[in-house]
């Protein structure tokens, strides 16, 4: 059984799809949640399904590698398997992403590798732009630019507000996070000289789009 330890910073609703996920298959567990903030609703989502919790929070001038070598302890207490990124919001060091190599995954709200960093629900409308999406990858020091394992479009209307754009993004997000996870799980999943492979198959840029 797959050891997923879930780090979250708000709603955790992804969190949830992914616990969700796991409760349908055997492939994964969800072992730990760890959040940056204490009052992330994500935390209260673990408790109702009897899963550890753990807070890191930030301290007051502390440095980048400092936050993440205390990151990194609390990790590891856990000894997971796969790490899931989901809603964390924090940039994270190169030095602990390479701790990670190939066992650290994020979901990201654009069709990487469009709108990589914030507000990207605004700026796909703002560009008038015909479809959107969210894109699961693999984490790599660069921010939000890792190989890509699976993306899910959809479609945006003129109507669209950046509430009704995000809760249709949202909905695709649940859909394919756990799937990701169970691949994860299942061992068919591998990143390989900066490529994302599913069954040893090299998943394209735009992976299964
Ligand atoms: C998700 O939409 C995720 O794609 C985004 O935060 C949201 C978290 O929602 N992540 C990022 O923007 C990462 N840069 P959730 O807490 O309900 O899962």
């Amino acid at each position: 059984n797959c050891r997923v330890l879930v780090l979250i910073s708000g709603n955790g609703s992804n969190l949830q799809a992914i616990i969700d996920g796991c409760d349908d298959h055997l492939d994964a567990e969800v072992i730990g949640v760890i959040s940056n903030k204490p009052d992330a609703y994500g935390l209260i989502r673990a408790h109702h399904n009897e899963i550890d919790t753990s807070c890191v929070i930030v301290r007051k001038d502390e440095s980048r590698p400092e936050y993440d070598a205390r990151l990194k302890l609390a990790i590891d207490r856990y000894q997971p398997d796969l790490i899931v990124l989901a809603g964390f919001m924090r940039i994270l060091s190169d030095e602990f992403v390479q701790g990670f190599e190939g066992k650290m995954i994020n979901i990201h709200p654009s069709l990487l590798p469009k709108y990589t960093g914030l507000n990207t629900h605004q700026r796909a409308i703002d560009a008038k732009d015909k479809e959107h999406g969210a894109s699961v990858h693999f984490v790599t020091p660069e921010l939000d630019a890792g190989p890509v394992i699976l993306q899910a479009k959809v479609p945006v209307y003129a109507e669209d507000t950046l509430d009704t754009l995000a809760e249709r993004v949202h909905q695709q997000e649940h859909a394919i996070y756990p799937m990701v996870v169970k691949w994860f799980g299942q061992n068919r999943l591998k990143m390989a000289d900066g490529c994302a492979y599913l069954d040893d198959i090299r998943l394209a840029e735009a992976g299964y789009a």
